[in-house]
């Protein structure tokens, strides 16, 4: 039986971890501690907040006495750090907020580990689990070959040089201190939670409200897409066969061009209006979907600033190591993103006007 610490559990991929860690290991206890930024939503925890074995604490990862005692009163012997700033259009505009979390945050917690594990009577069994993205290995051209763990990192954006000084800390930590780490570096993730400022929750919102669909440069840019509930399951194999020390990518085998990926959702949300008669009720803003045209939303904006052009990522060894595939088919999983974000426009609705927030203040003021 485990006792997880669980960082930034209240946001899109550790809400998400939660739900499938309870699921399939329903003895553990796992514990989220999250700051609830604008991106984490306790609702997020909802399928699971009646659950006796999840505890929630709200608080901040960079305050290491806090962290201390919550691994020695919960006795936690596996921490699986997701809580970030994770958006790299915020972290062009407001860099400082990543460099706290992301760098200062990372390393608070790294040395709560290391005092309470590693500097007591005893050492104590444990592991660190730091998530990281495949962003720090900078961008592909469309022939070169697929991230390996052994890319070198070359960060382009605050957000993803940040992730790459976090996961220099979790490295040297084990290195030097012998903390048991493991590091996960992920592509793209979609599917249910996912906060709608990223383009896929985006996309999808836009078009129940008939709004632009904003597409950066040409559009040609190109991702690798992973349906969330993959990404839990392969930080579950890096937790029980992953070696200490060791960095594994997690990946999709899925490259989309944006504007490529972008067509398709419109197609699945048209399908969705064409098979249901209902939605044109409740979404009777929807006029694009509801016409079946959600292509003319379709707007070419301004690019991101040095936007990187492509990301791959060759998960190889964890396959080969952990025995790591994707269980989930990017056809299926898209198809039941689309049908989520469409059955519940309360959450979506309620994260975008900042109600939870509200909501949030009330319940911890
Ligand atoms: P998210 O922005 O949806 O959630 C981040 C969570 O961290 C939120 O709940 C937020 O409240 C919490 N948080 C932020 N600052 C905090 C602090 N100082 N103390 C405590 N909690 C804090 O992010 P996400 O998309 O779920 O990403 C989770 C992790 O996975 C991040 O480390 C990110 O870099 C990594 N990642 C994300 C993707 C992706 O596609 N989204 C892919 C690969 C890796
Ligand atoms: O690769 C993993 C990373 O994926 C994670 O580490 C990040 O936390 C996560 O946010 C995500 O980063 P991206 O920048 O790839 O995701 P985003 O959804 O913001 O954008 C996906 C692509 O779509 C990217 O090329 C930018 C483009 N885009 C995005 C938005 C929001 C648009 O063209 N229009 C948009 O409005």
């Amino acid at each position: 039986m485990k006792k997880l610490l669980v960082t930034g559990g209240a946001g899109f991929i550790g809400a998400n971890f939660v739900h499938y860690w309870l699921a399939n290991y329903p003895n553990d206890k796992v514990v989220v501690l999250d700051a609830l930024t604008y991106a984490g939503n306790i609702a997020n925890l909802k399928p699971v907040e009646s659950n006796d074995n999840l505890a929630f604490v709200k608080g901040d990862i960079c305050d290491q006495e806090l962290v201390e005692k919550l691994l020695v009163e919960h006795s936690i012997d596996t921490l699986v750090h997701f809580a970030a700033e994770s958006h790299v259009d915020r972290s062009i505009t407001g860099p400082d907020a990543f460099i706290e979390t992301n760098i200062i945050g990372t390393y608070s917690l790294l040395k709560a580990a290391k005092k309470v594990w590693l500097d007591g009577p005893e050492v104590l069994e444990h592991r660190f689990h730091h998530v990281s993205t495949d962003e720090v290995y900078g961008t592909l051209s469309a022939d070169d070959p697929a991230f390996t763990e052994d890319t070198a990192y070359a960060p382009n954006s605050p957000y993803s040089a940040s992730k790459a000084a976090s996961d220099h800390l979790a490295r040297a930590y084990h290195h030097t201190f012998g903390l048991n780490v493991t590091t996960s570096n992920c592509s793209n993730n979609y599917g249910p939670y996912h906060f709608p400022e990223k383009l896929i929750p985006l996309v999808i919102t836009n078009i129940l409200h008939n709004k632009e669909l904003p597409i950066y440069g040409d559009g040609m840019q190109i991702r690798d897409w992973l349906y969330v509930e993959d990404h839990a399951y392969g930080i579950d194999l890096v937790l029980q066969k992953g070696q200490v020390g060791e960095n594994y990518n997690i990946g999709g085998h899925n490259e989309w061009a944006n504007i490529n990926i972008v067509k398709e959702v419109c197609k699945l949300v048209e399908n969705e209006f064409a098979n249901n008669e209902s939605l044109a009720g409740k979404f009777a803003d929807a006029k694009a979907a509801i016409a079946g045209d959600t292509k003319s939303l379709i707007t070419y904006v301004k690019d991101r600033p040095g936007h990187d052009r492509r990301y791959a990522i060759d998960a190889t060894k964890t396959q080969n190591e952990l025995g790591y595939k994707p269980r989930e088919s990017f056809e299926t999983g898209i198809a039941k993103t689309v049908k989520w974000y469409l059955e519940n426009e309360e959450w979506w609705q309620a994260v975008m006007d900042g109600s939870y927030q509200d909501w949030v203040e009330k319940q911890y003021s």
